[in-house]
């Protein structure tokens, strides 16, 4: 089982080095090298000169050309560390660890960067959980997100029967657990998108998972689930939302004595950073000691950065 998250956890850090070119290939697509190169080196000056209204994105960019050692900052000014000889050194790009559809999950992420810096609400950047469901609905369908799951659901040991909530379940995965806990048991999923569910209430449909059952329901409020569920997930969805405690204080409700909860969250790393912050909904990455710290009433298991397990006690 460790084997598994290693893999995850190895894809992450071969698609993070494969796109590092790409990355720093977007400093020259939207001219900021220039800019830094002509002593336009701060923030708003870069943003003013060429109309970048995303100057929170312009800043997490610059700082990841720092976190490569392309860039230095000085106070709020940013110089070029070798001045224009950008070059990229020979990498190990880990070939034999990496997932082709990660990668290209990341670099379709990463291609939305020049509209999201003219434009926080550039329809061109289709990285939106709401208005860009279908889009998301092909990613989350993919092996590598569907790896995640089948460590979700070895880890937690889901199996027939069980109840599970799946909180910020997206698109896809209510149906992957239902499939897992067959019909006897029994599915929630719960989402904040209500194109995000309409896509997975329209497939669940499809399938005649009479046991699946999704609601468009914020999770950062009360979502008033007492004591039903065997385990309760939530992956790849702490990123994105700025109550952490609320919303574990409602996975712990929702569940049954000696119930778990399993949260799997990408790494907190300026890399992920920069991809994550090219989500509109994106609020911030989290530790894995932040989440530890509001969990309570529960015995904790890690693995890795990745991977926490609840168990109610
Ligand atoms: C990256 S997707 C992950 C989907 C799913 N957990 C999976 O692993 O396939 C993140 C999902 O979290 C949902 N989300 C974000 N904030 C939320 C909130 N406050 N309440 C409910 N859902 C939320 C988004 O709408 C999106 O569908």
């Amino acid at each position: 089982m460790n084997q598994l998250i290693a893999d995850i956890s190895n894809s992450i850090e071969a698609a993070t080095k494969f796109v590092k070119g790409f990355i720093i290939s977007m400093g020259s697509v939207t001219n900021i090298f220039s800019a830094i190169e002509g002593n336009i080196q701060t923030v708003d000056d870069i943003a003013d000169e060429y109309g970048y209204r995303n100057k929170k994105l312009l800043k997490i960019y610059l700082d990841v050309l720092c976190s490569y050692g392309i860039l230095k900052r000085k106070d709020s000014k940013y110089f070029l560390v070798n001045g224009v000889d950008i070059r990229l050194e020979k990498r190990d790009f880990m070939l034999d660890k990496m997932k082709e559809d990660l990668i290209s999950f990341f670099m379709s992420l990463i291609n939305v960067f020049p509209h999201l810096l003219i434009d926080p609400n550039n329809p061109l950047a289709t990285t939106d959980f709401e208005r860009d469901a279908n889009i998301w609905s092909v990613w989350l369908e993919n092996e590598w997100f569907r790896s995640v799951r089948r460590v979700i659901t070895e880890i937690g040991g889901i199996g027939k029967r069980d109840y599970v909530l799946d909180m910020g379940c997206g698109s896809i995965s209510p149906l992957y657990y239902g499939e897992v806990v067959g019909e006897n048991g029994k599915v929630t999923g719960l989402d904040k998108s209500k194109k995000m569910i309409d896509i997975a209430r329209a497939k669940i449909e499809h399938r005649g998972y009479s046991w699946v059952e999704v609601e468009q329901c914020d999770i950062e409020k009360d979502v008033g689930l007492d004591e039903e569920y065997d385990v309760v997930v939530i992956s790849m969805v702490l990123e994105y939302v700025h109550k952490l405690e609320k919303v574990l204080e409602n996975a712990y409700n929702a569940l049954k004595d000696d119930g778990k909860i399993i949260i799997f969250k990408m790494p907190d790393d300026p890399i992920i950073n920069f991809t994550e912050a090219l989500i509109p909904q994106f609020v911030k990455l989290r530790s894995t000691r932040e989440v530890r710290e509001a969990l309570t009433k529960v015995i904790i298991k890690e693995y890795g950065d990745l991977l926490i397990v609840a168990h109610k006690c």
